[in-house]
């Protein structure tokens, strides 16, 4: 840009020319890039929104519902995730009261990952924002009954994972939201 204001007249014409070219070329990602920006700024967690949308290809010319949709496909992988990984500790763990915990958020999350998000995706796609914003804040209020049942010297391994999942789901209840105001 500064290259531009210090060049002869000439030159500048050149690069004018330049500078429109390159925004013909790059507008239409601009405008998609707009979308995703200004949605995850009604969103609680403006950084996490934008780096999980941009992350995914499916967001690329996505409407609202779109996004919301890859938000809560990208919040159930992470749920999925996080109960396979819960599972795995179970196995690793010889302490007989981290077993128990960690059986419990097993139980819990199961549903979460079989049932609440699936039905949540499913409505989505049909325009049933109530109901999916239901089933997605399911994977919050789940998330934070696992990480309460870790206290005292009982350290929680799924602490990042727990928390995570509660802010994807704060983030897809708030693009659903967007929906519902039409
Ligand atoms: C969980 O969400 C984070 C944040 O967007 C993402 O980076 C990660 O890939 C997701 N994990 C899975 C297993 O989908
Ligand atoms: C994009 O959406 C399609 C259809 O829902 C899905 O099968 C595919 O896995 C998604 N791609 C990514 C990168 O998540
Ligand atoms: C748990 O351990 C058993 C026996 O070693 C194994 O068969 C099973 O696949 C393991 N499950 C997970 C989730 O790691
Ligand atoms: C963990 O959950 C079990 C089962 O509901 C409950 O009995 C226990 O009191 C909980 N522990 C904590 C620390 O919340």
């Amino acid at each position: 840009m500064k290259t531009s204001i210090s060049s002869p007249p000439s030159s500048s014409l050149h690069v004018l020319l330049l500078l429109l070219l390159l925004l013909a070329i790059s507008l239409p990602s601009i405008q998609c890039d707009d979308l995703v920006e200004q949605i995850c700024k009604k969103t609680p967690f403006y950084d996490l929104c934008i780096s999980t949308l941009r992350s995914n290809s499916n967001s690329t010319n996505s409407d609202v519902k779109g996004l919301a949709s890859v938000m809560a496909d990208i919040l159930l992988a992470n749920a999925t995730d996080t109960l396979n990984y819960i599972r795995a500790q179970i196995n690793q763990t010889s302490d007989p009261q981290m077993e128990r915990a960690l059986a419990y958020c097993a139980e819990l999350y199961i549903p979460v990952v079989k049932y609440n998000l699936p039905q949540a995706i499913d409505a989505l796609s049909k325009g049933q924002f109530a109901f999916a914003s239901d089933g997605i804040s399911d994977a919050a209020r789940e998330a934070d009954a696992c990480e309460k049942n870790f206290s005292g010297s009982l350290k929680s391994p799924l602490s990042d994972r727990n928390k995570l999942l509660h802010s994807l789901s704060d983030v897809a209840v708030a693009i659903v939201k967007v929906l519902q105001k039409g």
